[in-house]
């Protein structure tokens, strides 16, 4: 058995602020600073192995075990539904899942309203719960440009600034869920290493 905590950290602006964290907690590992193009470093001293994955990747990582723990978005989360413990909020890398539309959009509720978002799931139960028909239009970015193009009526999308939905002439019509980065961990890895876990979490809460 692996004695080493396994931790999926999000590649990009974001696992930097996270991995600072980590090492605040006392899970140091001083080699993730050197440059280059690895994505495994380890330090024994503290007893943690780190990896650099796609920030959408994080939870399918610790859902299948291949990391004891990790930091995903609860936008992931709510999307992907992984099958994994929800240990903490550490606050950052927060925005909101709201619904966008042009500045003159008036809803017309006796037709079917076209949704174009990278979430479908979050869409379909959004808009299933306030009772609407919705035709769901995935895409896989620049989601912005559908309701300019009359690909669709509204977008769902993550708002962070709201830089690039002034600077495209759109807005927020409706908030649907606020969004932060989330430690979460594998349900086997928690049972086998629940007092490395159990102290980072409480050194975080402690933050
Ligand atoms: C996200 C989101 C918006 C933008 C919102 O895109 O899809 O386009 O950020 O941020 P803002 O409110 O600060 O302008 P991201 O940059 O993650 O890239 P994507 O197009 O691949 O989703």
């Amino acid at each position: 058995m692996d004695k080493l905590l396994n931790i999926a950290l999000p590649k990009g602006r974001l696992g930097e602020k996270v991995y600072a964290m980590f090492e605040a907690a006392g899970f140091d590992c001083p080699s993730i600073k050197e440059p280059g193009r690895k994505l495994i470093f380890e330090n024994e001293a503290t007893g943690v192995r780190y990896f650099w994955v796609k920030p959408s990747d994080v939870a399918i990582y610790v859902e299948r075990g291949a990391a004891d723990i990790g930091v995903a978005g609860k936008d992931i989360l709510l999307e992907y539904e992984p099958d994994v413990y929800e240990l903490h909020d550490l606050a950052i890398g927060k925005c909101r899942m709201a619904v966008a539309a042009k500045k003159d959009f008036r809803d017309n509720r006796a037709r079917t309203l076209r949704v174009a978002t990278k979430f479908t799931n979050i869409a379909l139960k959004y808009y299933n719960s306030v009772g609407r028909d919705i035709d769901i239009i995935h895409l896989n970015g620049s989601i912005e440009l559908a309701p300019i193009l009359g690909l669709s009526d509204v977008i769902v999308d993550i708002v962070e600034t709201g830089a690039t939905l002034k600077e495209n002439d759109l807005t927020v019509v409706e908030e649907i869920v606020p969004i932060s980065a989330r430690l979460i961990a594998n349900k086997a890895g928690y049972r086998f290493k629940t007092e490395q876990i159990n102290g980072l979490v409480k050194k975080m809460r402690e933050m």
